[in-house]
């Protein structure tokens, strides 16, 4: 677990670095988007200068038109307008330069072109400054000469051909229109315009001038006129315009190529950026996993403490613990743990905080069993055997409902036997679990299960010491109980024998018969004793049928009132529906007798002792005092009292063989080890409640039995005894004393007894007598330890014989061979005996008539 966190530490930390790539990506590629194409300062800069080159042609055309005219006194308007020309253009060069359209080659060429048109029309200027300044000197001196001519007295003009009047005319009009009949006839009229025989210096040189003027007015008035027409006529503004044409055409389709590039370039910083989102969004749910994950690691280490805690005994608790910790952190209302076997499909054990989902997850655990054996062929481990399932959701729309889950259901193969599954359920439906959710989930029962394997592996550890421990004890009790049982039996098998002779002579009601009748009984009650021995050291074989349990506690009930001091009540409280359970009543009425003493020892001054009995139901293990109650169904045996109670210190102890705090009072601490080891015959188990100074309850639970119950009095062989008939029954017993009581009781039921204390007397006797008897009675003990069964039954050649054994000496004889030939043990009573006897007698007259038949029918 730690290393997949680890890894995806790496991965996730793996992240911010293509996060950061990212982001300066998609910041660089939306600076490339933005700065892309002719930024639009410049575009109205081009704009601008064009229509500046525009104005200034216009007003080079205009001023030249207006100097020509001589409305103008300078030439400064011209230069201006030049010089803003050239500065236009100089502007343009570098505009363009800037906006990428430098490598354009046609505004390259047109702009050359424009360039050198302005050139050209600064010559035309060049030569219009210059001609029309000599072309006005020449008009004013015409003119003013014109004037002073006219200005002339008559007189003095007298003989002159030319007409000056005509002569200012034509020329006013070649000024205006100068065609070349005009300046003809001007010509004439100023070649007649030289006298060459005046006195008048002044008027010759006048009229000189005037010739030399008017010639020059004739020759220079036609080039200005030609160089005006050529400037007005100049192909600038044209150029200006195709170069405008071709910027806009160059400069839309830069812009289209720009906005091109912008959207892509745009798309892509969009794209980086919702890549970047994404990025973010995995980290975010990376880093949420992570956090998850570790939480999850908190969790497992806080539920391997838990377990891992030697010192704490209480393995349900622990269960009940980590179940209600993974509930909290998968946000679980309902949990639930099932342990089942996986090939009877029986439920073991159930942990859960609620008592609502047995049905659910029976099915769904006998889905999951069902899954297992079918595909038991598989070669899988049973880790590898996985199911998970999603809890329908029920309250949503039934379009959601597919994708939303109201719970879990995860199960695990645990062992070839067992299989396990932990369903959570949630208190609203919310979407399914992904991948990891599930992954969570099967380490979460993955751990539960091992840790559940390993505290009940280390409590079964300490069951078996402590059974080891207890089974030692035991043992030890059984050896010493062997080695007074012989002694004690022989002497209640005389008490008993002798009570029951007593008994059938006196017949007739009396004192007398009364008395015997209490020896018999109180005989009958020392054998209860030794069975409580017996119970503790060995497995006694009694017959294990159904019984009421309720018939078999209100039959002890009268022998508990009369045995109980005065100053207790005993207050029975039973069932109305049967209480049937498998075993033998009498160890239920050991155990009432053992804990009945109990409570009326530990209630000095008297009081109250309850018993009870009822059904009970337990839909999941339970923790008992002493054990652990596994889901069933059971009967309740209660025995409560108000007496001193049980200290804690001592509780754990109680059900030890010889612990006793009674011990100066003759206790022998054999009472709750008999209940205990009648308890485990039964199948059941204890749990014990005491709190000092309020008193204490035992509850035993037993399994209910669904069985009819057989009556109690089945159990009691209370049948008639059997009466012989005066057959000759020859008896083998060592102790003198005993075969005196043997022959005494023989002869009470109506045989004849021949007792003897050695098996060479009866076969003596045999030979000698020539009556065969009915029947051989042998005590096994008192047999030689060399004879042998075939030798038995060679020296008795056909009479039929009945064995004795005592529960701890067989004699020479096996166990085996005792009970095959159907022995009776001591402490033998009248009807035992006699139902034995009776038995052999009959099967040995059979045999008997068999062999006779067949000889006469072979004679
Ligand atoms: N109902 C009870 N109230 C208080 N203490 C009890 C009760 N039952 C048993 N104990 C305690 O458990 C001990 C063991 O009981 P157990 O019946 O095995 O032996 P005992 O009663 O001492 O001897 P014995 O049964 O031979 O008379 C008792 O000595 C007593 O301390
Ligand atoms: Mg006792």
């Amino acid at each position: 677990m730690v290393a997949v966190a680890k890894h995806h530490l790496q991965r996730i930390a793996g992240k911010p670095w293509a996060t950061v790539v990212a982001i300066l990506c998609a910041i660089l590629f939306a600076i490339l988007a933005a700065g892309r194409g002719p930024d639009k300062e410049t575009h109205e800069a081009v704009l601008a200068a064009f229509r500046l080159i525009d104005l200034n042609n216009s007003a080079l055309q205009r001023d030249v038109l207006q100097t020509r005219a001589g409305l103008l006194n300078n030439y400064d308007p011209l230069d201006a307008s030049m010089g803003g020309l050239h500065d236009m253009l100089g502007q343009l060069k570098s505009l363009f330069r800037k906006t990428n359209l430098n490598d354009n080659e046609k505004l390259a060429a047109l702009l050359e072109q424009l360039s050198a048109s302005i050139d050209r029309n600064e010559t035309l200027v060049e030569q219009f400054k210059t001609k029309n300044a000599l072309l006005h000197n020449s008009l004013s001196i015409f003119s003013k000469i014109l004037t002073d001519l006219n200005e002339r007295p008559s007189s003095d003009l007298q003989g002159l051909p030319a007409n000056f009047d005509e002569l200012g005319n034509l020329m006013l009009r070649f000024s205006g229109y100068p065609d070349a009949d005009l300046a003809r006839r001007i010509n004439i009229l100023l070649h007649s315009t030289s006298w060459a025989n005046s006195t008048d210096n002044v008027l010759v040189s006048q009229l000189a001038t005037l010739a030399v003027h008017g010639h020059m007015i004739l020759m220079t008035l036609p080039s200005v006129n030609n160089i005006v027409a050529d400037i007005q006529t100049s192909d600038a503004p044209q150029r200006a315009q195709d170069l405008q044409m071709e910027y806009l055409g160059a400069y839309s389709a830069l812009n289209l190529r720009a906005m091109w590039s912008r959207i892509f370039l745009g798309t892509i910083s969009i794209i980086l950026c919702i890549y970047i989102l994404f990025l973010v969004y995995r980290l975010r749910l990376q880093t949420d996993r992570l956090t998850r994950r570790l939480n999850f690691e908190d969790v497992m280490s806080q539920i391997k403490k838990r377990f891992d805690n030697e010192s704490s005994p209480d393995c349900v608790a622990a269960i009940h613990d980590t179940l209600n910790l993974l509930a909290v952190f998968f946000d679980a209302t309902h949990h639930e743990l099932i342990i089942s076997n996986v090939e009877t499909g029986l439920v073991q054990e159930v942990y859960e905080n609620h008592s609502s989902g047995t049905a659910l997850s029976k099915t769904l655990m006998s889905d999951f069993l069902d899954d297992l054996r079918r595909n038991a062929a598989a070669q899988q481990t049973p880790r590898q055997r996985f199911f998970y399932q999603n809890l329908q959701s029920h309250n949503e729309l039934a379009f959601t409902r597919n994708a939303l889950s109201a719970g879990v259901a995860v199960g695990m193969q645990i062992s070839a036997r067992y299989a396990a599954m932990i369903i959570f359920e949630y208190k609203e439906s919310r979407p399914k679990a992904g991948s990891d959710e599930v992954e969570l989930l099967q380490h979460a029962i993955d751990l539960v299960i091992q840790c559940v394997d390993r505290v009940r592996k280390r409590h079964e550890r300490d069951i078996l010491e402590h059974r080891l421990e207890h089974a030692e004890r035991l043992q030890a009790v059984g050896t010493l109980a062997g080695g007074i049982a012989h002694e004690f039996n022989n002497i209640l098998s005389s008490m008993l024998g002798y009570g029951e002779m007593a008994l059938q002579i006196l017949r007739r009601p009396s004192p007398t018969r009364h008395y015997v009748n209490e020896i018999v009984s109180a005989g009958e009650r020392a054998r209860l004793i030794i069975d409580q021995i017996l119970t503790l050291s060995r497995k006694r074989e009694r017959s294990s049928r159904p019984f009421d349990m309720v018939e078999a506690v209100s039959d002890i009930l009268h022998l508990l009132k009369v045995s109980l001091p005065e100053s207790l009540e005993l207050s029975p409280r039973f069932a109305d529906r049967p209480a049937v359970v498998l075993g033998n009543p009498i160890e239920i009425q050991q155990i009432l007798m053992n804990l009945c003493k109990n409570a009326s020892e530990a209630s000095p001054d008297g009081g109250k002792i309850d018993i009870e009995v009822s059904p009970v139901v337990t839909r999941s293990t339970r923790p008992l005092s002493h054990g652990v109650l596994p889901s069933g169904s059971y009967i309740r045996l209660s025995v409560t009292d108000q007496g001193e109670g049980i200290p804690d210190s001592i509780l754990p102890h109680i059900f030890e063989p010889f612990f006793s705090t009674k011990s100066h009072a003759g206790g022998t601490g054999l009472g709750l080890a008999a209940v205990h080891g009648n308890v485990a015959a039964l199948a059941g188990h204890i749990n014990v409640d005491s709190a000092v100074g309020r008193g204490t309850r035992f509850d035993l639970f037993f399994p209910v039995c669904h069985q009819a119950p057989v009556p109690l009095r089945q159990f009691f062989h209370e049948e008639k005894v059997p009466y012989g008939n005066g057959q000759t029954v020859v008896i083998l017993e060592k102790e003198q004393k005993l075969l005196m009581m043997h022959e005494e009781k023989l002869a009470a039921l109506g045989y004849e007894p021949v007792g003897f204390v050695e098996l060479s007397g009866i076969l003596n006797w045999l030979q000698s007598n020539e009556r065969r008897p009915d029947l051989v009675v042998l005590d096994v003990a008192s047999l030689k330890d060399t004879v042998t069964l075939s030798q038995l039954d060679e020296d008795l050649s056909d009479i039929p014989y009945l064995l004795i054994s005592d529960q701890y000496r067989t004699g020479p004889l096996s166990e085996q061979n005792l009970k095959r030939l159907g022995a009776l043990k001591k402490p033998l009573n009248s009807k035992s005996l006699a139902d034995a006897i009776r038995r052999k007698i009959d099967t040995g007259a059979d045999a008997q008539r068999g062999r006779v038949g067949s000889k006469a029918v072979g004679g």
